[in-house]
């Protein structure tokens, strides 16, 4: 066999990961002369009195990478007569599970580590959960430190057990067990006298000889996610991107997602180079013989079913200091392509020791869960049970882009597809011609008190007399009516700031200028109001009055209530507010009249709208 195997190794600080990967290295010389002379100089001073600690050579990997590299997994890269192998050794710090995901979802095989002093531990059920959850379809179990239990092979029995208990709850393709000693080299690369009574192979021949070949993907169909439209002139258009299953001949041909369009391959480029033919893992450039409908995120497909969506059912591993709660916003990057999404429902998250399912509000950091999501725009992906490449995705927070969790996607929600819009005769542009305007939204964000509503209503008034057609949506009054349900939690405010969002969205496409005043205290809820209503007609507009001088005018009384605790949640006093990062305009009512902001607002509005 002379493929490639992506592994990862698994383990929590002190199992051995690197002194097993380390250890193995070395005894296959696999590592270069003075590499290895460095490891004995080093180990002199070392941890293990003079004798070799292997770990230095992955250790001495790790520092190399943490000049600036941000993602903390290492990939080495090493080769036998046998097999050519790429692992990937993760840290095992506080952000442990962060990068093991990243690096699970990109091995064929974990090579999980158990210390056999400790047997099945909570981490070891946590790491094979994730494995499972990132589609790792083949596991090694290495119960190392055999040596520190006198090569036991009843206790090796014992553990073995609690394995096999542990894997009944997933279905792997192939599950390996085997006692090894990191330190000591038993079972790495040699046979062992020590455990005369194991007869299955080395750890090292096993990777060697293990078959990975996914089942399901090896007579599939061809597809590309297209990652650039090359147009240099007029004469040429050419979608580029890399070839993630299956293989292309000059004349097939192909279908478009999402458009549904077919049409010929009529060139391959491989860099400048016209081929004939094109397969797996290839960056190509392809010609089509027609016009079709191609942006980056399509893909292009032949001989293989896949599904576009924007609704589906989705198991995500959590990764981010802040909770998740229902309703929450992110960018969802699936393939090629980044949508705006909604985490509409949590179903219940996953106990890692026992696998069940609990009942869950909200999901914290390293937890997993399944849930529902949705995405702003439909993109085309499949069950990740049939194809991992387009079958999971990322979530990104909207504000600081950090990643906020890996998941996977279950099944597409069958009222997606029974939902289908319906094509209006009369549109948005119709409706506002005869209006004799261009609708927009002044979206204003700020404390309770801050003088939003007094500003939306000063300005309504303006427009009004400019013989405008003009809405306004007020919170307390919106929360008497349409918003009677929600309450001031944090699930509470994203909904009611999404609805407003999407009444606001309506309004504008019955042709209506639309003022708001919401505190809307969270920026991604904010980001994801300009989405729904359109980047192009949303107006931000911070009114950044501070607390003290909200609190100093209390009109309402409620800053005294919240200070005496009778108001949980209060904005500003127990409640968080994210201020705007760049709003279309800051008004500060300390040093601002009403009558100026007004000025502002509307000379803003003349210049956007050029009237
Ligand atoms: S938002 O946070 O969801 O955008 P919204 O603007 O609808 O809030 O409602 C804010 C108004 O509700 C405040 O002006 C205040 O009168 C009232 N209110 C009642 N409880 C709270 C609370 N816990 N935090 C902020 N405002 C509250």
């Amino acid at each position: 066999m002379n493929s490639l195997l992506k592994f990862i190794t698994c383990g929590s600080v002190d199992d051995g990961k690197s002194t097993l990967i380390g250890h193995m290295l070395y005894d296959a010389k696999l590592i270069f002369a003075d590499q290895r002379r460095a490891l004995e100089l080093e180990s002199k001073v070392g941890s293990r009195n003079g004798l070799i600690d292997y770990s230095l050579l992955l250790d001495g990997l790790m520092s190399e990478r943490e000049q600036g590299i941000t993602i903390d997994v290492a990939y080495r890269f090493f080769t036998t007569d046998n097999r050519s192998f790429i692992v990937a050794d993760t840290p095992g710090h506080e952000e442990y599970t962060r990068n093991m995901a990243v690096g699970a979802s990109f091995a064929d095989l974990a090579v999980i580590l158990v210390d056999a002093t400790k047997g099945v531990l909570i981490q070891t059920k946590r790491h094979t959960r994730i494995c499972a959850l990132m589609g790792i379809r083949h596991i090694v179990f290495a119960v190392n430190k055999m040596d520190l239990i006198s090569y036991d092979k009843s206790r090796f029995k014992e553990i073995e057990l609690q394995i096999k208990k542990l894997c009944l709850d997933f279905e792997f393709d192939s599950i390996y067990i085997i006692p090894v000693s990191a330190t000591e080299g038993d079972m790495l690369t040699k046979r062992s006298d020590n455990m005369t009574w194991f007869k299955g192979d080395t750890l090292l021949s096993y990777l060697e000889n293990v078959d990975v070949t996914d089942d399901l993907l090896k007579d599939t169909g061809f597809y590309l996610p297209v990652q650039r439209v090359c147009r240099p002139d007029r004469t040429f258009r050419g979608f580029q991107g890399q070839i993630e299953a299956g293989m292309l001949n000059k004349g097939d041909e192909v279908k478009v997602l999402p458009s549904g369009e077919v049409a010929l391959v009529s060139e391959i480029l491989v860099g400048d180079k016209k081929v004939n033919t094109a397969s797996k893992g290839q960056a190509v450039t392809i010609c089509l013989d027609r016009e079709v409908d191609v942006s980056r995120g399509c893909v292009l497909y032949r001989n293989v079913m896949l599904s576009v969506g924007s609704l589906f059912d989705a198991s995500i591993l959590w990764m981010d200091d802040e909770k998740l709660v229902e309703g929450k916003n992110y960018y969802l990057k699936l393939g090629t392509k980044t949508v705006p999404s909604t985490v509409m429902k949590i179903k219940y998250k996953i106990d890692v020791n026992s696998g069940e399912h609990i009942p869950a509000g909200q999901i914290y950091k390293n937890e997993i869960a399944r849930c529902e999501i949705s995405v702003g725009s439909p993109v085309v992906f499949d069950e990740f049970k049939n194809n991992r490449e387009i079958g999971c995705f990322i979530l990104t927070d909207r504000v600081t882009n950090m990643t906020s969790a890996c998941g996977i996607i279950r099944h597409k929600l069958r009222r997606d597809d029974n939902i289908v819009a319906y094509e209006m005769d009369i549109t948005k542009e119709n409706r506002s011609a005869q209006k004799g305007q261009e609708p927009f939204t002044l979206w204003f964000t700020g404390l309770s008190g801050s003088g939003k509503s007094t500003i939306a209503n000063a300005v309504e008034k303006r427009l009004f007399a400019m013989n405008k057609h003009t809405m306004s949506l007020d919170g307390d009054n919106i929360r008497r009516g349409l918003n009677k349900n929600l309450g001031f939690k944090e699930q509470d405010r994203i909904e009611n700031i999404r609805r407003i969002a999407e009444v606001s969205k309506l309004m504008n496409e019955a042709g209506l200028i639309v003022l708001t005043s919401f505190i809307s205290p969270y920026a991604a809820d904010r980001e994801n109001a300009r989405l729904i209503i359109g980047e192009d007609n949303f107006y931000e507009i911070y009114i950044s009055t501070s607390l003290e001088e909200c609190e100093r005018r209390d009109v309402k009384g409620l800053y005294k209530k919240a200070r005496r605790g009778e108001i949980p949640n209060f904005t500003g006093i127990s409640g968080k507010y994210e201020e705007p990062v760049s709003p279309a305009l800051t008004i500060d009512t300390e040093k601002i009249s009403v009558d100026e902001a007004v000025e502002m607002i509307v000379s803003l509005v003349k210049e956007k709208l050029g009237i």
